[in-house]
């Protein structure tokens, strides 16, 4: 029997988002890593070269630029695009809506990340929620790291049936750690100027039925983002139920306290001490112990590792498109194997089965 086609893709944009899925894809049995396009002829292009990725300048100018800096170029994006399947693209803010027009006359199936709008896709993705309306598309959008935990973690509590109406406050780290040397802030929190922040309405492009409200807040930190939600229930709730339904989700991992997972810092040194490639958080870290439930209210806290969360969608995002796996649960199954998510951060082996 002939083996199965690998789904064949290609990375745009080689950055903080860009380079995680490029590694993610290579540990996907089932794609091919067809190369890597940017725009960059420093030490940041060399590492695509020296993790032995095929480097394409994203214009003829910068390719040419690539081989004077003494880069070994595969050639351009166009050439990159007729190899490939489907287009990750993990340009900055607002460049790849220009790139758009030349995925959709290449006819190529493109994904574009959280920082584009929805209208550029007409489809905003979250694995857990909405794979199916995925399958088989154009196009989609892997929404923010904010927006992506917003909705795994209110579409487990929505599937238990528990879910009316969430409001939450976002910490928002302010930028990311290699960049940090160029912006940030400092001595300062600064509150974003609107009510609702923009990540509430981006939720329900995921899924419009969701009742949620957000604000945020930018503070002086670059590891992670933190939540704080407050949920009403349909009902009155014991806490192990509403435990119970996170739990059904395996992209949110619940955390404790009194494991000494006490802040951001020491659940990125788990991750680090787990051997994950750039310390990658996956999942939504949910503090069990922390959560309380009071009548049918309930209040919780996560964490929001920014620079990874969005790594497992998006390779979702790359079956669904290709319409290579028709049902979510296996995608994400896969993906999860593939990235080392379990069902615990913290222990070896779970006697119970979690995942249901
Ligand atoms: N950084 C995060 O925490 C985060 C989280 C979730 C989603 N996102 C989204 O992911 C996308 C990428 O963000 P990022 O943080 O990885 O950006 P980044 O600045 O770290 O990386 C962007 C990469 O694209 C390259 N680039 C610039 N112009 C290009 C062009 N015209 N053609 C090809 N490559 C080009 C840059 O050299 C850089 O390597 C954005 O939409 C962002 O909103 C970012």
């Amino acid at each position: 029997m002939a083996k199965p086609q690998k789904i064949r893709v290609a990375v745009n944009g080689y950055g903080v988002i860009g380079k995680r899925v490029a590694a993610a894809v290579v540990s996907q049995p089932d794609m091919s890593l067809e190369g890597v396009s940017d725009v960059v002829t420093d030490w940041r292009a060399q590492i695509v070269l020296r993790n032995g990725f095929r480097l394409f300048g994203a214009t003829a100018e910068s390719a040419k630029e690539m081989r004077d800096a003494g880069l070994e170029t595969a050639g351009i994006l166009d050439d990159l695009l007729g190899q490939a399947d489907v287009v990750v693209d993990c340009t900055p803010k607002r460049i790849a809506a220009k790139n758009v027009e030349t995925y959709r006359r290449r006819g190529i199936k493109f994904i574009v990340q959280g920082g584009e709008k929805h209208a550029v896709t007409g489809h905003s993705f979250v694995a857990e929620c909405n794979y199916a309306s995925a399958i088989g598309r154009d196009a989609t959008r892997v929404v923010s790291c904010n927006t992506t935990s917003v909705v795994r973690t209110l579409t487990a509590l929505k599937r238990a049936g528990l879910l009316q109406r969430a409001r939450g406050t976002l910490l928002r780290r302010a930028t990311d750690p290699w960049e940090s040397h160029e912006s940030g802030i400092m001595n300062t929190l600064v509150p974003e100027p609107e009510i609702p922040s923009h990540q509430g309405p981006d939720a329900q492009t995921v899924d419009p039925e969701l009742d949620v409200v957000t604000m945020a807040v930018k503070v002086p930190e670059t590891l992670a983002h933190l939540h704080y939600w407050s949920v009403q229930l349909t009902r009155k709730v014991s806490k192990d139920e509403v435990l119970d339904a996170f739990r059904r989700s395996s992209r949110i991992a619940l955390i404790n306290l009194t494991d000494g997972l006490v802040a951001l810092n020491s659940v990125k040194e788990l991750m680090a001490d787990r051997g994950r490639p750039h310390a990658n958080l996956y999942e939504v870290a949910l503090w069990a112990d922390m959560l309380r439930v009071q009548n049918d209210e309930l209040f919780y806290a996560y964490m929001v590792d920014n620079q990874a969360i969005v790594i497992p969608e998006t390779i979702d995002a790359i079956r669904a498109l290709s319409g290579e796996v028709r049902d979510g649960s296996e995608s994400i199954a896969r993906t999860n194997a593939a990235l080392g998510i379990e069902p615990s951060l913290v222990h070896a082996r779970v006697d119970e089965p979690l995942h249901r």
